[in-house]
């Protein structure tokens, strides 16, 4: 038996073991970023439990009984009127001086990755702040790490069948699998044949089931039954102080003000980035129902958060709630009528200052927007300002880098998803925001 090996297949050999070294070295690179990464960060999360001092004297009034919480992490969903909650918190961590966790330059912590910690503008180890807020796909022990441990945690959910046609509606360009339909009806034809049409690897196929689920972290093509998806509900129930429910907004804003001690006046809204109601597909009772098993996880959801919503209801007292629901819309007329001209909201091509324009979806403008009355004494001039800017000046105004430049949107029209995708360079995602926002 010859033990020596010929010189070539000693070579072929050592190349062979190169190989392999090379490629494992590349492996331990490349794959585990997550881990790698994880590891420069301090273990423990180093604001647990301290308060970031406000970067200026507050302005709200302590109760008798209660102290105002400032530490707040709302996640915000998409489609369940999350832009009109959104507002609220930004004026009111403003009007506070609360120091918020913002995006870098765009108006999500780039989703839809996992949220990570680095992703919040300037992060630095050891940051502190009071108020995450903005869209993100959640991920709990990230997230703790940047807020004290007495943070209030709450979101937001809504009737999947209205999210699902207001998502498909929306995102319907960015999202391929909803291009090979070709029916008049798209929406109803995806309908009567999920199946046939989805593709949990489709680019952007999230969009299109149980979004509510997969914003939370979760797995979003789990079906119903799954055991998962109890576990899943209760770490939700756990970890969220409070869900609040679109189809009862008012309702909702009155438990969190009970919740966080907060006053009326800093419960004011108007409704922001609503769609024209002939843009919005009126949903037959059928597909109603096809919509809601076809995302049959976040209907599961939404109905458990329904069901605490009207517990906490109950236990504040129907009656009591009846009355401050109307205190409430009271307040809201009399701003609608001090601070909008024409007291309702108009078509995109109607706002006269541009800087008040929402974004639209990619080649269409059938989100509403508000003209501000030109005579408005102070101090009312800034609130009715603040109240009726749409998300993404005002992040902007509080220092994101949203580059809100008009124009854009028509350039952008003909460029690809691949914008999108995690490995595109900051100006393409910058590109893709303005498609998925
Ligand atoms: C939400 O809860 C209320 C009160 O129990 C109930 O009347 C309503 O039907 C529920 N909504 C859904 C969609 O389950």
């Amino acid at each position: 038996m010859n033990h020596h090996l010929p010189r070539s297949s000693a070579h072929m050999l050592m190349l062979g073991f190169l190989f392999t070294c090379i490629t494992m070295m590349w492996f331990s690179f490349s794959v585990p970023t997550f881990q790698v990464n994880s590891l420069s960060f301090p273990v423990t999360a180093p604001c647990a439990n301290k308060t970031p001092t406000r970067q200026k004297k507050s302005s709200f009034s302590k109760s008798e009984h209660c102290v105002p919480k400032v530490n707040i992490m709302f996640l915000k969903t998409h489609k369940a009127a999350s832009s009109t909650v959104l507002n609220i918190i930004l004026r009111y961590g403003e009007k506070n001086g609360l120091k918020f966790a913002l995006p870098n330059g765009q108006n999500d912590f780039s989703y839809p990755d996992t949220f990570r910690r680095v992703y919040v503008k300037d992060y630095k180890p050891g940051a502190c702040f009071n108020v995450i807020c903005n869209h993100m796909r959640f991920n709990a022990p990230e997230v703790e790490a940047l807020l004290p441990s007495d943070t209030f945690f709450f979101t937001i959910l809504r009737d999947p069948a209205l999210v699902f046609e207001s998502s498909f509606h929306y995102y319907k360009r960015v999202i391929p699998l909803t291009w090979r339909i070709h029916g008049e009806d798209k929406l109803m034809d995806f309908l009567n044949e999920p199946q046939l049409h989805f593709d949990s690897n489709g680019f952007n196929s999230f969009y299109l089931k149980n979004i509510h689920f997969f914003d939370l972290g979760f797995d979003n093509t789990l079906e119903p039954e799954d055991p998962l998806v109890d576990r899943a509900i209760r770490a939700i129930a756990e970890r969220f102080q409070f869900v609040m429910i679109a189809e009862h907004f008012e309702e909702s804003l009155i438990l969190l003000k009970d919740a966080l001690c907060w006053q009326m006046d800093d419960l004011l809204f108007f409704n922001m980035n609503t769609r024209r109601p002939t843009s919005v597909s009126q949903l037959t009772p059928e597909l109603r129902a096809k919509a809601r098993e076809w995302n049959g996880v976040d209907w599961k959801l939404y109905r458990y958060f329904n069901a605490t919503l009207w517990a906490k209801v109950n236990a504040y007292g129907r009656k009591r709630m009846e009355q401050e629901v109307q205190k409430l819309r009271q307040k809201n007329s009399k701003m609608a009528a001090l601070c909008i001209s024409g007291g309702m909201a108009v078509e995109d091509q109607n706002i006269r200052d541009l800087s008040m324009r929402p974004w639209q979806p990619v080649g269409e403008s059938s989100i509403l927007g508000y003209n501000m009355k030109s005579n408005i004494e102070q101090p009312f001039r800034d609130i009715c300002r603040k109240m009726l800017t749409p998300e993404i000046q005002y992040l902007t105004d509080l220092g994101v880098e949203t580059w809100a430049e008009s124009g854009q949107e028509k350039q952008i029209l003909t460029r690809s998803p691949v914008l999108c995708s995690t490995r595109a360079t900051p100006a393409d995602r910058q590109s893709c925001f303005l498609l998925q926002n």
